[in-house]
Protein backbone atom coordinates (compact mmCIF):
# COMPACT_ATOMS: atom_id res chain seq x y z
CA UNK A 1 0.00 0.00 0.00
CA UNK A 2 0.58 3.89 -0.72
CA UNK A 3 0.64 5.61 2.28
CA UNK A 4 -1.69 7.48 3.17
CA UNK A 5 -4.89 5.36 2.51
CA UNK A 6 -8.17 6.92 2.15
CA UNK A 7 -10.23 3.83 3.61
CA UNK A 8 -14.22 5.03 3.20
CA UNK A 9 -16.46 3.96 5.63
CA UNK A 10 -19.44 1.68 4.36
CA UNK A 11 -21.77 2.54 7.24
CA UNK A 12 -22.82 5.86 5.83
CA UNK A 13 -22.92 4.13 2.13
CA UNK A 14 -26.78 3.09 0.84
CA UNK A 15 -27.41 0.16 1.76
CA UNK A 16 -29.94 -0.65 -1.15
CA UNK A 17 -27.11 0.45 -3.73
CA UNK A 18 -24.25 -1.05 -1.47
CA UNK A 19 -22.68 -2.91 -4.57
CA UNK A 20 -22.82 0.42 -6.92
CA UNK A 21 -21.57 2.66 -4.06
CA UNK A 22 -18.76 0.35 -3.38
CA UNK A 23 -17.73 0.02 -7.68
CA UNK A 24 -17.88 3.67 -7.45
CA UNK A 25 -15.02 4.17 -4.74
CA UNK A 26 -13.01 1.12 -6.79
CA UNK A 27 -13.35 2.92 -10.16
CA UNK A 28 -12.65 6.34 -8.15
CA UNK A 29 -9.41 4.38 -6.47
CA UNK A 30 -9.78 2.94 -3.67
CA UNK A 31 -8.90 -0.39 -2.36
CA UNK A 32 -9.14 -0.50 1.43
CA UNK A 33 -12.41 -0.33 2.56
CA UNK A 34 -13.58 0.20 6.40
CA UNK A 35 -16.72 -2.05 8.58
CA UNK A 36 -18.19 -0.59 11.67
CA UNK A 37 -19.73 -3.47 13.42
CA UNK A 38 -21.88 -2.25 16.35
CA UNK A 39 -23.78 -4.37 18.98
CA UNK A 40 -26.27 -1.96 20.81
CA UNK A 41 -24.09 -2.67 23.40
CA UNK A 42 -20.14 -1.46 23.76
CA UNK A 43 -22.24 1.31 21.69
CA UNK A 44 -25.98 2.57 21.79
CA UNK A 45 -26.35 1.72 17.99
CA UNK A 46 -26.32 -1.35 15.80
CA UNK A 47 -25.29 -1.63 12.25
CA UNK A 48 -24.68 -4.95 10.28
CA UNK A 49 -22.45 -8.05 11.11
CA UNK A 50 -20.89 -10.89 9.20
CA UNK A 51 -23.04 -11.27 6.76
CA UNK A 52 -22.98 -8.26 5.12
CA UNK A 53 -18.74 -8.22 5.60
CA UNK A 54 -19.30 -11.43 3.69
CA UNK A 55 -21.07 -9.51 0.43
CA UNK A 56 -18.69 -6.82 0.57
CA UNK A 57 -15.91 -9.01 0.11
CA UNK A 58 -17.65 -10.88 -2.61
CA UNK A 59 -18.39 -7.17 -4.33
CA UNK A 60 -14.89 -6.11 -4.18
CA UNK A 61 -12.60 -9.40 -3.86
CA UNK A 62 -9.33 -7.53 -4.43
CA UNK A 63 -10.04 -4.81 -2.11
CA UNK A 64 -8.27 -4.76 1.64
CA UNK A 65 -11.19 -5.06 4.13
CA UNK A 66 -10.42 -3.13 7.55
CA UNK A 67 -13.32 -4.50 9.73
CA UNK A 68 -13.38 -2.59 13.22
CA UNK A 69 -15.68 -4.17 16.31
CA UNK A 70 -17.38 -2.06 18.43
CA UNK A 71 -18.64 -4.38 20.40
CA UNK A 72 -18.45 -6.53 23.62
CA UNK A 73 -16.94 -10.20 23.59
CA UNK A 74 -15.44 -9.78 20.20
CA UNK A 75 -13.47 -13.34 21.18
CA UNK A 76 -16.46 -14.84 20.33
CA UNK A 77 -17.32 -13.12 16.55
CA UNK A 78 -13.77 -13.03 15.41
CA UNK A 79 -13.70 -16.68 14.14
CA UNK A 80 -17.14 -15.25 12.37
CA UNK A 81 -15.50 -12.22 11.05
CA UNK A 82 -12.65 -14.28 9.65
CA UNK A 83 -14.71 -16.05 7.77
CA UNK A 84 -16.59 -13.57 6.11
CA UNK A 85 -13.30 -12.35 4.47
CA UNK A 86 -11.24 -9.95 6.37
CA UNK A 87 -8.19 -8.70 6.02
CA UNK A 88 -7.47 -6.47 9.24
CA UNK A 89 -9.86 -7.20 12.55
CA UNK A 90 -9.79 -4.06 15.07
CA UNK A 91 -10.87 -4.73 18.64
CA UNK A 92 -11.41 -2.06 21.49
CA UNK A 93 -8.76 -1.88 24.90
CA UNK A 94 -12.34 -1.02 26.58
CA UNK A 95 -14.07 -4.30 25.23
CA UNK A 96 -10.92 -6.72 25.99
CA UNK A 97 -10.05 -7.58 29.40
CA UNK A 98 -6.87 -10.15 27.87
CA UNK A 99 -6.56 -8.00 25.35
CA UNK A 100 -3.33 -9.93 24.16
CA UNK A 101 -5.28 -13.09 23.72
CA UNK A 102 -7.97 -11.46 21.68
CA UNK A 103 -5.10 -10.28 19.65
CA UNK A 104 -3.49 -13.41 18.94
CA UNK A 105 -6.33 -15.09 18.08
CA UNK A 106 -7.01 -12.43 15.32
CA UNK A 107 -3.56 -13.52 13.92
CA UNK A 108 -4.29 -17.61 14.58
CA UNK A 109 -7.77 -17.27 12.35
CA UNK A 110 -5.42 -15.30 9.07
CA UNK A 111 -5.84 -11.65 9.75
CA UNK A 112 -4.03 -8.85 10.31
CA UNK A 113 -4.67 -7.45 14.03
CA UNK A 114 -5.73 -4.07 14.99
CA UNK A 115 -6.48 -1.80 18.39
CA UNK A 116 -8.47 0.74 19.18
CA UNK A 117 -8.91 3.13 21.63
CA UNK A 118 -11.88 5.72 22.42
CA UNK A 119 -11.64 9.30 22.98
CA UNK A 120 -10.81 9.22 26.83
CA UNK A 121 -8.44 6.43 26.72
CA UNK A 122 -4.89 7.36 26.76
CA UNK A 123 -2.71 6.16 24.19
CA UNK A 124 -0.09 5.16 27.05
CA UNK A 125 -2.17 2.10 27.82
CA UNK A 126 -1.72 0.59 24.45
CA UNK A 127 2.47 0.33 24.91
CA UNK A 128 2.23 -3.27 26.00
CA UNK A 129 0.23 -4.35 22.74
CA UNK A 130 1.68 -2.36 20.05
CA UNK A 131 4.99 -4.48 19.46
CA UNK A 132 1.74 -6.97 18.60
CA UNK A 133 -0.95 -5.25 16.10
CA UNK A 134 -0.83 -4.42 12.79
CA UNK A 135 -2.72 -1.14 13.18
CA UNK A 136 -3.29 1.34 15.96
CA UNK A 137 -7.02 3.18 15.72
CA UNK A 138 -7.61 5.96 17.17
CA UNK A 139 -11.21 7.33 17.63
CA UNK A 140 -11.73 10.51 16.84
CA UNK A 141 -15.24 11.22 17.75
CA UNK A 142 -17.12 8.73 20.55
CA UNK A 143 -17.90 5.43 18.72
CA UNK A 144 -21.47 4.46 17.50
CA UNK A 145 -22.67 7.03 14.97
CA UNK A 146 -20.86 8.49 11.45
CA UNK A 147 -21.06 11.99 11.13
CA UNK A 148 -20.25 13.08 14.32
CA UNK A 149 -17.41 16.23 15.14
CA UNK A 150 -13.81 15.86 15.19
CA UNK A 151 -12.40 16.14 18.60
CA UNK A 152 -9.62 18.23 18.10
CA UNK A 153 -7.34 16.51 20.87
CA UNK A 154 -7.14 13.89 18.32
CA UNK A 155 -3.79 15.47 16.87
CA UNK A 156 -2.32 15.21 20.26
CA UNK A 157 -2.70 11.21 20.02
CA UNK A 158 -1.21 10.86 16.71
CA UNK A 159 1.55 12.77 18.01
CA UNK A 160 1.84 10.54 20.64
CA UNK A 161 1.30 7.51 18.89
CA UNK A 162 4.35 8.07 16.77
CA UNK A 163 6.35 8.09 19.28
CA UNK A 164 5.48 5.52 21.27
CA UNK A 165 6.14 3.81 17.84
CA UNK A 166 9.85 5.37 17.12
CA UNK A 167 10.53 4.22 20.36
CA UNK A 168 9.37 0.74 20.27
CA UNK A 169 10.90 0.67 16.99
CA UNK A 170 7.11 -1.02 15.69
CA UNK A 171 5.93 -0.63 12.99
CA UNK A 172 2.16 0.00 13.24
CA UNK A 173 0.03 1.57 10.54
CA UNK A 174 -1.73 4.82 12.60
CA UNK A 175 -5.53 4.58 11.71
CA UNK A 176 -7.97 7.58 12.64
CA UNK A 177 -12.01 7.27 12.35
CA UNK A 178 -14.60 10.23 13.36
CA UNK A 179 -15.57 13.28 11.61
CA UNK A 180 -12.62 12.98 9.11
CA UNK A 181 -13.24 15.18 5.75
CA UNK A 182 -11.94 17.95 3.53
CA UNK A 183 -11.36 20.40 6.22
CA UNK A 184 -9.12 17.76 8.41
CA UNK A 185 -7.41 15.53 6.02
CA UNK A 186 -4.48 17.33 5.12
CA UNK A 187 -3.57 18.21 8.77
CA UNK A 188 -4.05 14.74 10.09
CA UNK A 189 -1.80 13.26 7.43
CA UNK A 190 0.70 15.82 8.54
CA UNK A 191 0.53 15.12 11.73
CA UNK A 192 1.06 11.31 11.47
CA UNK A 193 -2.00 9.80 10.45
CA UNK A 194 -1.29 6.40 7.57
CA UNK A 195 -4.97 5.33 7.01
CA UNK A 196 -7.86 7.84 7.58
CA UNK A 197 -11.44 6.34 7.73
CA UNK A 198 -14.25 8.61 6.15
CA UNK A 199 -17.84 7.80 6.20
CA UNK A 200 -20.29 10.56 5.69
CA UNK A 201 -17.52 12.91 3.76
CA UNK A 202 -17.41 9.79 1.06
CA UNK A 203 -20.68 8.55 0.88
CA UNK A 204 -23.11 11.83 1.70
CA UNK A 205 -21.01 13.40 -0.91
CA UNK A 206 -23.05 14.67 -4.09
CA UNK A 207 -20.32 13.45 -6.49
CA UNK A 208 -18.47 10.46 -4.74
CA UNK A 209 -15.66 10.27 -7.27
CA UNK A 210 -14.81 13.95 -7.12
CA UNK A 211 -14.86 13.77 -3.24
CA UNK A 212 -12.88 10.99 -3.17
CA UNK A 213 -9.84 13.04 -5.29
CA UNK A 214 -10.72 15.82 -3.44
CA UNK A 215 -9.67 14.05 -0.33
CA UNK A 216 -7.20 12.12 -2.03
CA UNK A 217 -5.61 15.58 -3.56
CA UNK A 218 -5.46 17.24 0.12
CA UNK A 219 -4.25 14.15 1.80
CA UNK A 220 -1.07 13.77 -0.51
CA UNK A 221 -0.51 17.66 -0.78
C1 LIG B 1 -18.01 5.61 14.33
C2 LIG B 1 -17.44 4.69 13.27
C3 LIG B 1 -16.88 5.42 12.11
C4 LIG B 1 -17.86 6.21 11.35
C5 LIG B 1 -17.14 7.35 10.71
O1 LIG B 1 -18.48 4.85 15.38
O2 LIG B 1 -16.40 3.91 13.83
O3 LIG B 1 -16.13 4.59 11.24
O4 LIG B 1 -18.56 5.45 10.41
O5 LIG B 1 -18.09 8.13 10.12
P1 LIG B 1 -17.87 9.66 9.79
O6 LIG B 1 -16.74 9.73 8.85
O7 LIG B 1 -19.18 10.05 9.22
O8 LIG B 1 -17.55 10.35 11.11
ZN1 LIG C 1 -14.89 2.67 12.43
Amino acid sequence: FDLPILAPSILAADFLKLGDELQTCKDAGINWFHCDIMDGHFVPNISYGPGIVGAVRKSVPDSFLDVHLMIENPDNYIDDFADAGSDLISVHYEACPHLHRTIQSIKQNGCMAGVVINPATSTDLLRPILPDVDLALIMSVNPGFGGQKFIQSSYRKVQELKQIRSELNAEFLIEIDGGVGTKNISKLVETGVDVLVAGSSVFKAEDIPERISELNSLALK
